[in-house]
């Protein structure tokens, strides 16, 4: 079978990170989905910065949507993020051009992933998302394939690493919130823009599609209760690790009779429960099913290589022609989101 051939747009800490993943895996992926995965093209703002890889026989292209746009291209990788601008453009001309797309962007999803989903299918293409929430985390064909036998009641779960990882250090160590949201920066967890991490609002976006996903209901970011994490201090953490608590960003999801209840907000959680042992970067996502039960998964939820992990085990599905409906399920099955009347937190 041919090669499948890859434009990945945005070089940043993921971008370069799935660039040394297919490099250094590629011999084995092509055994694994018997046929290779070939980096055609790229596109980035700076030609000229050093990325420490190898793109010596990839072609460049300055404009994103260009790339989406070029007959030489199977996949569009977009690893650009923003909800609108170039991203959004550029992923509506990649499904336009019948190409697949595998995007790590929970923000544009968040906001148009129903008609991107629409449009994928009418394409007949794959939109794979598995890198957009909890990094390295497989939660997503975990809800869409492996819990598909399953009514899901409840999600739970820390969805952001860079708050995690803030405040676990402010705990461990008692340092101040802006020295450990610079490290998280340095280390390449935050958003470009990290209001959106400790703001709650990145949280947001993921609940927003694994509630979508779980229940079959249309992503409806608009109705989810939002509080982050900036005005926590040191105090606040002292007073709960005396009492035996620890403060986490917890985003929550259950379906009650109302309807399907959204929030995002800092919760206590004991020291000695699972999530509460949740530390640092790592993201957490508890499941309650009817069959099933309950379910917790555990791993990396932000960093360049845990979350080009993700992105190449979506490109691998599409190699193998194994993707699926983008939310799980036709997007003319999935029902309008109704908001519980349940007083929330
Ligand atoms: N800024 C995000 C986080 C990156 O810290 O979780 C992963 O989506």
């Amino acid at each position: 079978q041919s090669s499948l051939r890859l434009g990945l747009a945005g070089l940043g800490t993921v971008g370069a990170s799935v660039v040394r993943l297919l490099a250094k895996h590629g011999d084995d992926l092509a055994v694994r989905c018997g046929r290779r995965i070939s980096l055609r093209a790229v596109s980035a703002r700076d030609r000229t910065r050093d990325r420490g890889i190898d793109l010596a026989n990839v072609n460049w292209f300055q404009d994103p949507v260009k790339l989406a746009a070029n007959p030489d291209i199977d996949v569009f990788v977009e690893l650009i993020g923003g909800a609108s601008g170039p991203a959004e453009e550029s992923v509506r001309t990649a499904l336009e051009h019948g190409k697949h797309v595998v995007t790590a962007n929970k923000a544009l999803l968040a906001r148009h992933g129903v008609e991107l989903a629409r449009l994928a299918e009418k394409k007949g293409v794959s939109l794979n998302f598995e890198a957009a929430v909890a990094g390295g985390i497989p939660i997503i064909k975990t809800l869409r394939e492996a819990l598909a036998g399953n009514e899901i009641t409840r999600l739970a779960g820390i969805l952001n690493g860079t708050c995690n990882y803030i405040l676990t250090r402010m705990e461990r160590e008692r340092i101040s919130f802006d020295e450990c949201l610079k490290d998280a920066q340095r280390l390449g967890y935050a958003e470009a823009d990290p209001t959106f991490d400790v703001g709650g609002f990145d949280t947001a976006h993921k609940l927003a599609l694994l509630t979508s996903l779980a229940f079959g209901s249309e992503i409806d970011v608009d109705q989810i209760f939002i509080e982050g994490i900036t005005s926590i201090g040191l105090p606040d953490i002292e007073a709960a690790d005396e009492l035996g608590y620890r403060i986490k960003l917890l985003a929550i999801a259950e379906k009650n009779e109302g309807g399907i209840e959204q929030r995002v907000h800092p919760t206590l959680v004991p020291k000695t429960s699972a999530i509460g042992r949740v530390d640092g970067v790592l993201n957490a996502v508890a499941v309650d099913a009817d069959f099933v039960g309950k379910l917790m998964l555990v791993g990396p939820g932000a960093g360049g290589d845990a979350t080009a992990s993700s992105v190449v085990g979506d490109i691998a599905d599409i190699a193998r022609g194994t993707a699926l409906n983008t939310m799980g399920r036709p997007a003319e099955q999935m029902k309008p989101y109704r908001k519980s009347d349940v007083e929330s937190h």
